[in-house]
C-alpha cells in the first residue's frame, strides 16, 4: 500500500479504542503517546505482575537496533519487518539506511493503529525506499503476495525478514505458527536472513504465566516459547554468532545501558540466522 492508499484506508478504519490492542500496548511500556486508556489499563495490570515489562520492551527494540546494524554491514539492503508496531525512532529503516543508505524496506502490521502512523514509517533517505501494508502474518500466502511487497523488494536477492516480538502473539492454539515462518522462509533467496526475538518462560516462569495471563484476559492471546521451541523457527539455516542466546547477550553493545538488566527480567532468545 503507497501513502494515498494508507490514507484512504484510515478514513474507515475501526481502531477500537474500547478495547487494548498490543501495539499500543507495546507503545505504552515504550513510553510512546499513541495508546488509550484501554491500552494503558490493560499495560498496567502487566506492569503489576511483571514489573519488568518494560525493561523486556526497551531490549527488544536495542536488540532490532543491534541486528538491523550488524545484517546492513553484512551487506543486505532489503528488509522486511512483519509485526513492526508503532514507529519508535529509529525505526528499523532508519537503523538500515545509517549503514547503507540505499536500504529498501518494507514494514507490515496487521493492527489498524500502525497503518493511520505508516506515514511516519514512509520516511526513506531518498537512495532508499520503504513502504507500509497493512497485512497479517497468520495468511503468509497473502502477504508474500502483496503488491506493495512485491513492488518494493526484489526477490532475487537476499532479504532481511524481521519478526520481533511477533511470533509469541501466533499461538499455537489458534495458527501453525512453524508452519508459517516455513512458508516465509521458503520464498526468501539465499543469502537472506531471520531475525527472531520471542518471549520465554525459560527464566522466570511463574512471572511469564500471570503476564500471559493478562493478555488473554485482554483479548489478545500469547504463547510464550521455549529456548528449543524458538530454535526451531530457524530450522535448515545457519545461526549467525553468538546463536540462539538470551536477548541482552545477543551481540550486546558496551555503549547501551540495558547490559545491567538480567536474563530473567528481558525474558526473551533473540538470534539472526541465514538462509543456505
Ligand atoms: C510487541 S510489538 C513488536 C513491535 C516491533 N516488532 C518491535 O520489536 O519493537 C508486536 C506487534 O505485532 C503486531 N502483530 C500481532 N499479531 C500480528 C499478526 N498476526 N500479523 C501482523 N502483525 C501482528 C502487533 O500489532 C504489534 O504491533
Amino acid at each position: 500500500m503507497d501513502d494515498s492508499t494508507a490514507r484512504e484506508q484510515h478514513d474507515v478504519i475501526d481502531l477500537e479504542l474500547d478495547r487494548p490492542h498490543s501495539a499500543r500496548m507495546y507503545d505504552y511500556f515504550l513510553g510512546g503517546v499513541t495508546n488509550f486508556p484501554a491500552d494503558r489499563e490493560a499495560a498496567a495490570r502487566a506492569i503489576a505482575a511483571f514489573p519488568s515489562t518494560l525493561i523486556a520492551a526497551r531490549s527488544n527494540r536495542a536488540f532490532m537496533r543491534r541486528s538491523t546494524r550488524c545484517l546492513a554491514q553484512l551487506g543486505i539492503e532489503q528488509f522486511l519487518d512483519i509485526g513492526t508496531g508503532i514507529p519508535t525512532s529509529p525505526n528499523l529503516h532508519e537503523v538500515a539506511q545509517s549503514v547503507v543508505p540505499r536500504a529498501r524496506v518494507v514494514y507490515t502490521d496487521n493492527d489498524p493503529i500502525v497503518l493511520t502512523h505508516a506515514r511516519a514509517l514512509l520516511r526513506s533517505r531518498p537512495e532508499g525506499a520503504t513502504a507500509y501494508m497493512h497485512a497479517d502474518v497468520t495468511d503468509p500466502a497473502g502477504l508474500l503476495a502483496h503488491h506493495v511487497l512485491r513492488g518494493t523488494l526484489d526477490f532475487h536477492r537476499p532479504i532481511a525478514l524481521s519478526l520481533n516480538a511477533l511470533l509469541h502473539f501466533v499461538t499455537d492454539e489458534h495458527h501453525d505458527a512453524h508452519g508459517i515462518v516455513e512458508s516465509l522462509k521458503a520464498a526468501l533467496p539465499s543469502g537472506s536472513a531471520l531475525v527472531v526475538s520471542h518471549a520465554t518462560p525459560d527464566f522466570d516462569p511463574e512471572a511469564i504465566a500471570r503476564v500471559t495471563a493478562i493478555y488473554r484476559a485482554a483479548g489478545t492471546p500469547v504463547q510464550a516459547r521455549t529456548r528449543e521451541e524458538i530454535a526451531r523457527f530457524f530450522t535448515g539455516w545457519e545461526l549467525l554468532d553468538p546463536g540462539l542466546r538470551p536477548i541482552l547477550r545477543w551481540r550486546p553493545d558496551p555503549e547501551e545501558a540495558h547490559l545491567t538488566f538480567t536474563d530473567a527480567e528481558a525474558a526473551c532468545y533473540a538470534g539472526v540466522a541465514r538462509k543456505p
